[in-house]
């Protein structure tokens, strides 16, 4: 399963969103080769999306990286307006950073994930952390794509835990149940990264202290966290919160190893009864010993080592 442990070009797809900027700094902190960041409407707006992002960057000295703006709708529908709830009216819970210079780039999203996909043909990475209506279009305008890009890491999904939005569905697939499908029906392979281990890598409140008494960064990031941190932790039990776009982010960085991710066909639930947006992954080959099943590309990551909070805290604090 291609993922870039030598460095490797990354586009990234996102809704920022809380644990969306958190990837942003992860991943500026880890040194990523960030050629481009798209932006979806999911946890915001596809357009305050792309402003959060690029003001994430310049927050994080990286306002060179380019920001194009993606899908306000979905596939099917529109955009239902977001997770102010959860992430905070702008998103990244209501605080205010300096607004960068920069503007998105006069493409959409999907032309931008076109377009690198030819210029680093073959060693493009994708990684998407919102939902995947960008994905969709570009699969669709651009039928060579799966060809050309080496891997896709996505955050989403659950495969044997309860969803986040309904009884079966995560956010990032239930937003956009066509496009979720047409991503993971194409001849590409995937890696999943849901709430089976998500929804278990976490900050505790230490993680948060450390941020706050952090470098200006740091202390940035840890203010928005107060948001995610009182909508997590009735949930969680303790205050605390769950890291699902950082540890997608760190699979495919390869700088965490899953311990138990088989290659398995997947699927998502495109109808309207109570099974919507379910991703449907087939397991049976772990007791039965089938030979390889139609559509087996998808490493469904179930278990990854316990740590990450204090990892991504660390990269996030020599920011
Ligand atoms: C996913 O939904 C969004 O709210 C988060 O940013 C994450 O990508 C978790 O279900
Ligand atoms: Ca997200």
């Amino acid at each position: 399963m291609p993922r870039p442990r030598e460095p490797a070009p990354i586009y990234l797809d996102c809704d920022t969103g809380i644990d969306d900027a958190l990837t942003l700094g992860y991943l500026v902190a880890a040194g990523a080769e960030l050629v481009g960041v798209g932006s979806v409407s999911g946890n915001v707006s596809a357009e305050l999306g792309a402003r959060n992002t690029l003001d994430v960057l310049a927050l994080a000295h990286r306002a060179d990286v380019r920001v194009a703006v993606g899908a306000h709708d979905p596939i099917r529908g529109s955009f239902h307006g977001g997770a102010p709830g959860v992430h905070g009216a702008n998103g990244i819970g209501d605080v205010v950073l300096p607004r960068s210079d920069a503007a998105p780039t006069g493409e959409t999203a999907a032309a931008m994930l076109s377009r690198l996909a030819r210029e680093h043909a073959g060693r493009l990475h994708v990684l998407a952390v919102g939902p995947l209506t960008n994905l969709a279009l570009a699969l669709d305008a651009d039928p060579e794509l799966p060809s050309l890009v080496a891997g896709v890491t996505i955050m989403g999904g659950a495969a044997l835990v309860p969803g986040n939005v309904t009884a079966v569905a995560e956010a990032n697939i239930f937003n956009d149940v066509l496009a979720a499908a047409r991503v993971l029906d194409a001849e590409w392979p995937v890696t999943v990264v849901g709430l089976d281990v998500t929804m278990e890598a976490r900050f505790e409140q230490r993680h948060l202290d450390a941020l706050l008494e952090g470098p200006p960064v740091a202390r940035a990031l840890g203010a928005m966290l107060g948001t995610y941190f009182r909508y997590y932790t009735p949930v969680l039990g303790r205050p605390s919160c769950a890291l699902h776009d950082p540890l997608a982010a760190a699979v495919a960085l390869g700088e965490l190893e899953p311990t138990l991710a088989p290659v398995v066909p997947v699927e998502v639930d495109t109808t309207e009864g109570p099974g919507r947006g379910q991703t449907i992954a087939d397991l049976r080959s772990r007791f039965i010993g089938y030979p390889a099943l139609p559509g087996t590309r998808h490493r469904v990551v179930l278990e990854v080592p316990t740590g990450f909070g204090d990892r991504l805290a660390e990269a996030l604090l020599g920011l």
